[in-house]
């Protein structure tokens, strides 16, 4: 959507904090030996305490509140009676609607545990979102996204997940523009205009980068089983730095 009124502004500022707070919850809470359903069962809960509703629940009647994918599973993991273990490589990812405006984030982080690898990682995914976020501006091709986020990977030795990518949000969790590709796409011309709400969402992986479904239906896993890390924000474009709804 295009956010154009000042009322638009304050609702998605209003869902995107309510999301911002569920992941930053879910990843206090994060520790050897929770499981991921119990782990969704925080995110759900305060989501409820705010009015809010799980977006993939509305949307596509996902089963569970929050998306919590252990690697090498990195995207639409299942909250499920897996304990999980210190040094494991988990994401969350949070996204809600409430008074019809939705905000999507998501973060990846290691299961009690320091470990260097994933470290490096975690810093590139959070460094590569942050630049990518500075391409976001009014007036700017939305396959720059995708070009600066592909060229940061790679300056830090790493590749982007190919089938994975960022979307229009703001109206419904999927809107137009569809696909924020985590590379760059020459046949994309979409300029990018002054108040448009995005999700973006780098990938960033030590392997190939493409992932296949698991027989659950939903569960993306990587397909060498290389680790890979994800970062995301929802964010209005303006002229200047854009104005990041989940922080
Ligand atoms: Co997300
Ligand atoms: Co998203």
């Amino acid at each position: 959507m295009t956010a154009d009124s000042q009322i638009d502004i304050q609702y998605l500022k209003a869902i995107g904090r309510i999301c911002a707070e569920t992941l930053r919850r879910m990843m206090d809470a994060t520790r050897a030996g929770i499981t991921t359903r119990e782990l969704d069962g925080i995110g759900r809960a305060f989501l409820e305490a705010e009015g809010a509703r799980s977006a993939p629940q509305v949307t596509y009647n996902y089963p569970g509140a929050t998306c919590i994918s252990v690697s090498p599973v990195i995207a639409h993991g299942i909250p499920n009676e897996h304990v999980l273990q210190q040094g494991e490589l988990i994401h969350i990812d949070v996204s809600a609607e409430l008074d019809g405006y939705f905000a999507d984030t998501g973060a990846s982080m290691v299961v009690s545990k320091r470990d260097r690898t994933f470290e490096k990682l975690l810093e590139a995914t959070k460094g590569t979102l942050n630049k990518a976020l500075r391409a976001a501006k009014a007036g700017n091709p939305l396959s720059g996204i995708g070009q600066t986020v592909h060229k940061e990977a790679r300056k830090r030795g790493y590749n982007v997940i190919h089938d994975l990518s960022g979307h229009g949000i703001g109206r419904r969790l999927h809107e137009e523009p569809k696909d924020i590709l985590n590379y760059y796409n020459p046949n994309e011309s979409f300029i990018l205009n002054e108040g448009l709400v995005l999700a973006i969402e780098p990938f960033l992986t030590t392997g190939m980068g493409r992932t296949t479904q698991m027989k659950d239906g939903w569960s993306l896993r990587t397909a060498d089983n290389a680790i890979a890390a994800q970062f995301e924000h929802t964010i209005i474009v303006t002229k200047n730095e854009p104005i990041v709804l989940t922080l």
